[in-house]
């Protein structure tokens, strides 16, 4: 199996090293426009195998995607991260063209390739993805689900006292401030997380989820990169070992919850044909309004971006 990162920034990096030291492939390719800077990494990944005992091959290149032929997984990390004070939305002028120019590489080199997005604005830099590669919705998706849903639980966790093994969620919508949390699919260890903590507390921790990757940026004055990393490490994972997991994953929804031609957060099921299956959940009225107030934002972005061509 061979997974190709492509970025080797904070998050391209740890995604790389999450998949060499968890062997999830046997060969990963570190792709990056800036010289050395993926020969680097891949070179310091490889020399860690002897101490943490993994024989996954790292390869870096800069802009040479001829060494990432024929990968059965994609992950793009690509473009400007965000600073303090910006929206993802605002990067979409830059990532845009970086993402399409990737994409455009990564159709040459690796035509049945598996494409999972990192770059934001994450659900339209997915779509961008779709309309350069031109390949199916089952083939093309983006990372936010995993992360913005590790974000709530970990929050949960620690408000409760409980291993954040024990917390289970769903998370739909945007990967953005308009993203729907669903404490009625929240559960620990299979009891309803309403029995075990109170309604303003739950409102809270659902509205720093919301907001968890700027309360980073914020700290950090560039974007996360540890948990975005594994995340993605976790998708190629399900799809290369045919795992058959259910993930939060931005999807092109093609009538599913009534919406049509939007990338949005859903749950899915991943396998080695990537997205097998789109879930539909019985959302009640409210969860719906909230999911459509989602998809209308992701909505205005995309067709920025069509204005820019
Ligand atoms: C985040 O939420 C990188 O957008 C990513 O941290």
């Amino acid at each position: 199996m061979k997974i190709t990162v492509v970025g080797a920034g904070n998050v391209g990096a740890t995604c790389a090293d999450v998949l060499a030291y968890r062997e999830i492939a046997n060969e990963i390719v570190l792709v990056d426009i800036k010289e050395g800077l993926a020969e680097g990494k891949a070179l310091d990944i490889w020399q860690k195998a002897p101490i943490n005992q993994y024989d996954s091959r790292t390869i870096g290149s800069t802009n040479d995607y001829s060494k990432s032929a024929g990968s059965h997984v994609v992950v793009v990390t690509s473009g400007l991260a965000r600073k303090p004070g910006m929206s993802r939305d605002d990067l979409i002028g830059t990532n845009a063209g970086i993402v399409k120019s990737v994409t455009e590489n990564v159709v040459k080199h690796s035509p049945e390739a598996i494409i999972i997005i990192v770059s934001n604005p994450l659900d339209v830099m997915t779509y961008q993805a779709h309309l350069t590669s031109k390949f199916p919705r089952t083939r093309v998706m983006g990372m936010a689900g995993i992360l913005d849903t590790a974000r709530y639980r970990a929050f949960l966790a620690e408000a409760l006292n409980i291993s954040p093994k024990e917390i289970q969620a769903v998370l739909m919508g945007g990967h953005g401030d308009t993203m729907v949390p669903l404490p009625r699919y929240t559960t620990v260890a299979g009891i309803p997380v309403t029995e075990l903590i109170g309604a303003d507390k739950l409102n809270a921790i659902i509205e720093r989820t919301k907001k968890g990757g700027g309360e980073l940026v914020k700290l950090m004055g560039t974007s996360a990169w540890y948990a975005p990393g594994a995340a993605a490490a976790q998708m190629a994972e399900a799809i290369v070992k045919d795992q058959k997991r259910v993930f939060p994953v931005c999807v092109k929804l093609e009538g599913e919850y009534g919406i049509n031609d939007c990338y949005l957060g859903v749950p899915v099921v991943l396998g080695k044909n990537g997205i097998e299956k789109v879930i539909e959940l019985d959302l009640n009225a409210e969860e719906m309004a909230m999911l459509q107030t989602s998809r209308q934002h992701v909505k205005e972005v995309m067709e920025v971006l069509e204005k820019l061509g």
